[in-house]
């Protein structure tokens, strides 16, 4: 993305960057891009309104790549097992495009990253679109 001329990206994530996260954060900014890392959860609309105006700059795209696993045999999933998995993918998904909508954010781009075989992205899909809040095109591509 950098390549292709983003100047600015915000990281939300739970915890502290560091390891071969901050490697990667040191060699975007060496190629002239800034990086905001923020501490808190896309299933947090809090944490997510914050991470929207941290820079004070206008966002242009986001890009939902958070994943949580909880394999476990059907008959050992609990509801919170579940719940762990589904909340970044559902409401990592809605808090981000409510919040962006709410601050006139207007987006090019909102990418779901996901398994080919996990319906929590399109229930998600489904949820926006049968709401009047959707403005992003959705494409559902296999990854
Ligand atoms: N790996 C694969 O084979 C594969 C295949 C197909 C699709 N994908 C998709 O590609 C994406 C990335 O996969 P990956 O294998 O790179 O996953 P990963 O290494 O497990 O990284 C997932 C990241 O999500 C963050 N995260 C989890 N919950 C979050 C939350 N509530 N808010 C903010 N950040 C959160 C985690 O950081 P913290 O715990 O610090 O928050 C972690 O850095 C996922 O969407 C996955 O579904 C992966």
């Amino acid at each position: 993305m950098v390549q292709q001329g983003v100047k600015n990206i915000i990281f939300l994530n739970r915890s502290l960057v560091a390891g071969e996260a901050q490697e990667t954060f040191d060699e975007i900014r060496a190629m002239g891009a800034t990086v905001t890392p923020d501490q808190g959860s896309a299933s947090n609309r809090n944490d997510v309104k914050r991470a929207l105006i941290i820079t004070g700059l206008p966002i242009r795209g986001i890009v939902n790549s958070a994943l949580v696993l909880r394999n476990k045999e059907f008959n050992r999933l609990t509801v919170e097992k579940i719940h762990a998995t589904f909340a970044p993918k559902v409401e990592g998904n809605i808090y981000p495009h409510e919040e962006c909508l709410a601050l006139g954010h207007t987006l090019d781009f909102f990418v779901m990253l996901s398994p080919l075989t996990s319906l929590s992205h399109a229930a998600t899909a489904v949820l926006l679109l049968g709401s009047e809040l959707l403005h992003e095109r959705v494409c559902l591509l296999p990854t």
